[in-house]
């Protein structure tokens, strides 16, 4: 552990020396936690990011040569790109018998937005049932376990944040009837948060630094350092299939996506996207751009107005794959980037609001505006270093309704309604009378567990006695 006088030297060093200025009043433990923090920090980098992320904002160019990336349509007969849906299902099959594929959920992030207490995963989610997403994943991870008769080992990053919280919930939740050693959890790094006035680290105590967690372009050094990637390696996983925490339409396990990443020709296999139609150009969602031949993920933010409504012909928008924060990986893909020392994604720059205290006073500073900043890496970032990669269209109705925010667009709200809708349209597909509203949504509130079913025809050929007809306002979970 580092002792008082070597963290004050490498602190004085990078112009840092106030995170000491307490020292003298703590006690014991509040000195170790302090000290072990400051030993966690990356010291000798903080200049150049005062410099480049505070001092500077980095200003954002596009590629000259961008283009939007070709996509895989989502009807296999489309003239654009045809391909051969039955032959990439049996390949993504045949990899999910073989127990060679895994889950893997970024659910490190604050989820402020939503302004729920404790981890975003635990949020009740189901329409009917009020299901937590973690829920809702496991019963997909369940339901591919039995279709494919084979484990698919799921791996959840938090953050130091929400670790003890998380785990916690799953156990007193028994792990969702998944066998404990098939899930493995482990916190993401973090960084300190900066102060946007000075570059200042910040303090959130007298004994602490103020920290965010380092993105979900973490995960791939956090999949690494935990041992995820050996437990992988272990169990014989070649491929991890990624998403986000906050989608309870996600489709877990995906054949076709899977087998598409692993087998198309013109994917290397290291890392593949999925993607849906924006439904307006403003839309908040990163777009799959294309440069020297390389697929990119240009965050709404940073893509220009100009571009985000640019149409073409046919009255499409010319810039139309929105990202859905879904992603395969090959474990190979990620070990060669976490195993090579000048691997690193570069940084993205938010100001948030950070509760701190005064370095010279110790009491709370008031509070002002956006007065931090903080780093954060994006995992699709690591696309520009595949050989080669590869986007699929899938259908938002189908697979995308996250809960993003408390109310209006992209909330809890939306997303039940769209899990009904969902399942609405399944039932109707096996022949069920659904009632519908005379705007035409469905008139009842459906919930279907991904344990029953992950699609109509899965639904149909289930073996499950469906009832002829729903009632109107009936509430119905299977
Ligand atoms: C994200 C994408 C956006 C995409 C949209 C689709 C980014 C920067 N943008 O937007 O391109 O169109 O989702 O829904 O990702 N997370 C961590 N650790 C962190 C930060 C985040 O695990 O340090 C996880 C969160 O728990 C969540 C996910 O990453 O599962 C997304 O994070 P969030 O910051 O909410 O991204 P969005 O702005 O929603």
């Amino acid at each position: 552990m580092l002792t008082h006088d070597e963290a004050k030297a490498r602190l004085n060093a990078v112009g840092q020396g106030h995170l000491l200025n307490f020292y003298p009043v703590l006690d014991e433990s509040q000195r170790r936690g302090l000290l072990s923090q400051i030993e966690s920090l990356d010291l000798d980098a903080l200049p150049s990011l005062v410099e480049q992320y505070v001092k500077n904002k980095p200003v954002f160019t596009l590629p000259p040569d961008l283009g939007p990336a070709p996509y895989y349509p989502r009807h296999e007969k489309d003239p654009a790109k045809p391909w051969d849906r039955a032959a990439v299902e049996k390949a993504g099959e045949a990899l999910l018998r073989a127990g060679k594929v895994a889950a893997f959920v970024v659910a490190g992030g604050q989820g402020s937005r939503l302004g729920f207490e404790g981890p975003k995963g635990c949020f009740p989610a189901g329409p009917v049932t009020g299901k937590s997403l973690f829920e809702i994943f496991a019963d997909n991870i369940a339901g591919a376990q039995r279709r494919y008769g084979a484990v698919v080992p799921w791996y959840i990053m938090t953050s130091p944040l929400n670790h003890e919280a998380t785990v916690e919930f799953f156990k007193k939740h028994r792990f969702f009837g998944l066998g404990h050693n098939d899930v493995m959890f482990f916190p993401q790094g973090v960084l300190p948060s900066l102060d946007a006035a000075t570059g200042d680290v910040l303090m959130t105590s007298r004994h602490e630094i103020a920290t965010n967690p380092d993105g979900h372009g973490g995960s791939i050094k956090a999949l690494k350092v935990s041992g995820a990637l050996d437990d992988m390696r272990r169990r014989g996983v070649q491929h991890i299939s990624y998403f986000q925490v906050d989608n309870p339409l996600v489709r877990v396990i995906d054949p076709a996506f899977i087998g598409l990443h692993a087998a198309a020709k013109d994917s290397s296999g290291e890392m593949s996207s999925k993607m849906i139609p924006k439904a307006y150009p403003e839309e908040k969602m990163g777009v799959f751009c294309a440069s020297r031949g390389k697929v990119e993920v240009i965050e709404y933010s940073d893509l220009p107005a100009s571009l985000q409504q640019e149409r073409l012909a046919d009255g499409s928008l010319r810039f139309i794959a929105g990202s859905i924060a879904i992603h395969m990986m090959s474990v190979e893909f990620v070990e060669r980037l976490a195993s090579d020392p000048k691997f690193s994604l570069p940084y993205h720059r938010a100001e948030k609001k950070v509760p701190c205290i005064d370095p010279r006073t110790g009491e709370p500073a008031p509070a002002w505006g956006n007065n931090g900043v903080k780093l954060e890496r994006f995992v699709f970032d690591a696309l520009a270093l595949c050989r080669a990669s590869i986007v699929y269209e899938t259908d938002r109705a189908e697979e995308f309704a996250p809960i993003k925010n408390a109310t209006g667009v992209d909330s809890v709200e939306t997303s039940r309604a769209m899990q009904s809708a969902r399942a609405a349209r399944w039932f109707e597909a096996c022949g069920v009378d659904v009632p519908r509203t005379p705007t035409g949504e469905p008139d009842c509130v459906l919930e279907l567990s991904a344990r029953t079913a992950t699609s109509a025809s899965e639904l149909m050929i289930g073996g499950l006695t469906l009832p002829p007809r729903i009632e109107r306002g009936m509430r119905l979970a299977l």
